[in-house]
């Protein structure tokens, strides 16, 4: 960061976050919070809240949520050097000088510098696009019916022919050719020292979900070997947590988001008014992308290419899909190979239909086994039959799997009643049905997942002691930031007890202590959690020999938790003996403990 903790903290804290989202957000005050529709995903009952006390927001729906840095820096797409800018120029704050120099850029954040390098670059490319030697580039989107509108909001640019004028000019800004070659712009060898990466390809800057230029994909220009060059994974660029075109089909508000393969779709698509379209990154769509996908719908359709691979990958995409609890459905493009394709020869009303009629995900995977049985020989036929009878019993639950037997049963032409028989016959064999598939680790928070149940047991107790900093005294016999198993946590924890003890207790403050997006996400929901017994019931409304009830049986199930973390560590983790000796201790004091609240 270039500018010390007290500015950051000045300046934030002369800025009261209500004043500030209601300039972008209209709300209206509930209890101790206010309340709005989430600027951040598509709703519409509110579930964006605001706490002037915390001076921190959180929405319940998509889990966006920070300080008041963290919501310009979300909202106005900003980075936190131009969000401290805008609220100190708010609060009539002068904000010290700063002058760039070699040094303090290498002290600055490096993630900062890499995407100032990208910025820079993305520029660089888009006006190679529009000069005299873009042209090759610039005919070629015409050629492929972009309009200069279009070119230029997505950015489009050129890389020219020669091998090192990217370089040059980033060095004549003042960036070292290591970041250079870091953010993978450029490489370095013996013979020719560092010289571009992209040379004579269309460029597409790859944005983040805030607009920021995080990598690049290229393609060639004519013939060539890779078709489409992409930046590297860097330390701003995570293929498997980005989406191209997420950065507008985030406020598409079409109420599904349509997954393509490639971004000459997702950008024909966005022309065309299909603004809802996103694609994977070069690479197969990932557990992490179907998580973020999630934030925003419940509906994905998938707009694969219609050959081969485009059919195998849509497949791996279901499965992800299911996985993350997301409803896949499938579109038909034949007989075209792709929507850009499909949209140039029959028009958006066609297209606008086929999304209409997208198919089940289940009844896609159906067609595509098909293709592998002639239904005409009686054998593979009865093959093919056992194979759907295999698939169906991948429904756990009766209802949906009686209602899709009945509908394969009827588009194929089989009789219900002996299709039912096959599934139970194949069930006897294999209790394919029984509920107990183990879930591969996916990365994606489920609600009966062990962890995530630990950590919001967690989160219910920070978020408690946050509004009640009286219950401190209570618990601090038994609880200590230790029991906070989770690195993040942990810390927070740690600040949270220090700022109550001293009087200093200071939510928002904490946010600032992390750079990330998803982790000042994660610190608002540490704060923002409803709090609930056990049981979920809500505890506001209780009275208090419920809410001493509801808080005795969260620290010993918090408690617990931690106790079994650490013997389950006992060797890996040099505390953990300690711990448990301590921990069992105050677990049997903490079920003899009467706990007495004040109100
Ligand atoms: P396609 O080859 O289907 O691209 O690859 P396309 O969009 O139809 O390309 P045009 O229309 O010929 O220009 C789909 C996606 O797969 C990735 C790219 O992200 C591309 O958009 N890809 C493809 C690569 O990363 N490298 C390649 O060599 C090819
Ligand atoms: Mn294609």
């Amino acid at each position: 960061m270039y500018y010390s903790d007290e500015i950051v903290e000045e300046v934030r804290s002369k800025n009261n976050i209500v004043d500030v989202i209601s300039g972008y957000v209209r709300m209206q005050k509930k209890g101790n919070n206010y309340v709005g529709l989430c600027p951040f995903h598509n709703e519409k009952t509110p579930s964006f809240s605001v706490s002037e006390q915390k001076q921190m927001y959180y929405c319940f729906g998509c889990g966006a949520g920070g300080n008041v840095y963290s919501f310009i820096m979300q909202y106005e797409n900003a980075t936190f050097q131009e969000a401290i800018k805008t609220l100190a120029d708010r609060a009539s704050i002068k904000l010290p000088e700063i002058e760039y120099t070699e040094e303090m850029r290498k002290a600055a954040s490096e993630k900062t510098i890499l995407l100032e390098i990208n910025k820079e670059a993305a520029k660089y490319f888009y006006y190679s696009l529009r000069s005299e030697k873009g042209k090759i580039g610039y005919d070629y989107f015409k050629s492929r019916e972009l309009t200069d509108e279009t070119m230029k909001n997505w950015g489009l640019g050129y890389s020219n022919k020669y091998s090192d004028d990217l370089v040059k000019y980033l060095r004549s800004k003042g960036y070292s050719d290591e970041m250079i070659c870091k953010v993978g712009l450029a490489t370095r060898d013996e013979a020719r020292g560092s010289h571009d990466k992209f040379w004579n390809r269309v460029m597409f800057p790859i944005q983040d979900i805030n607009h920021r230029v995080i990598g690049f994909g290229g393609r060639v220009m004519g013939e060539g070997e890779p078709k489409y060059l992409n930046s590297p994974e860097t330390p701003i660029f995570d293929k498997s947590r980005n989406l191209f075109g997420l950065n507008f089909a985030r406020s598409s508000k079409k109420g599904h988001i349509i997954l393509c393969e490639g971004y000459m779709d997702v950008i024909s698509m966005h022309q065309a008014g299909f603004t809802e379209a996103v694609a994977s990154l070069g690479t197969a769509f990932t557990s992490g992308q179907a998580s973020i996908l999630k934030r925003f719908t419940e509906n994905v359709i998938l707009s694969y290419d219609s050959d081969g691979a485009g059919t195998k990958a849509a497949i791996r995409a279901i499965g992800i899909l299911k996985e993350a609890g997301l409803s896949g459905r499938v579109l038909d493009l034949k007989p075209y190979k792709d929507p850009d394709e499909f949209i140039k020869n029959l028009g958006k009303e066609a297209f606008e239909e086929r999304i209409k009629n997208a198919r089940n995900s289940f009844f896609f995977e159906i067609d595509i086994l098909a293709r592998n049985y002639d239904l005409s020989d009686p054998e593979e036929k009865t093959k093919f039959h056992r194979e759907i009878a295999k698939k169906l019993c991948g429904f756990p639950e009766e209802v949906e799997r009686n209602n899709y037997l009945e509908a394969i049963a009827r588009e194929y032409g089989i009789s219900a009643e002996s299709l039912r028989k096959l599934v139970n016959t194949v069930n006897n064999q294999t209790g394919l049905a029984t509920p107990v598939r183990p879930r591969p680790k996916s990365g994606i928070q489920e609600k009966n997942n062990p962890d995530e149940g630990r950590k919001k047991l967690q989160r219910i107790l920070v978020t408690w002691l946050s509004e009640e900093p009286e219950i401190y005294p209570i618990i601090s016999k038994y609880i200590s930031a230790s029991d906070f198993t989770e690195d993040l946590y942990h810390k927070i924890a740690e600040k949270l007890f220090d700022g109550i003890v001293s009087g200093g207790f200071n939510p928002a403050s904490m946010v600032s202590m992390f750079e990330d997006e998803e982790e000042q996400r994660e610190v608002a929901a540490l704060f923002n959690t409803k709090i609930t017994g056990l049981d979920g019931m809500p505890l506001e409304m209780q009275n208090k020999q419920d809410r001493e009830h509801a808080l005795k049986d969260l620290v010993i199930k918090v408690k617990e938790n931690s106790y079994e973390y650490y013997s389950r560590n006992l060797g890996a983790d040099v505390n953990a003996l300690s711990e448990v000796i301590k921990g069992k201790k105050q677990l049997e004091e903490l079920k003899k403990a009467n706990f007495v609240l004040k109100n």
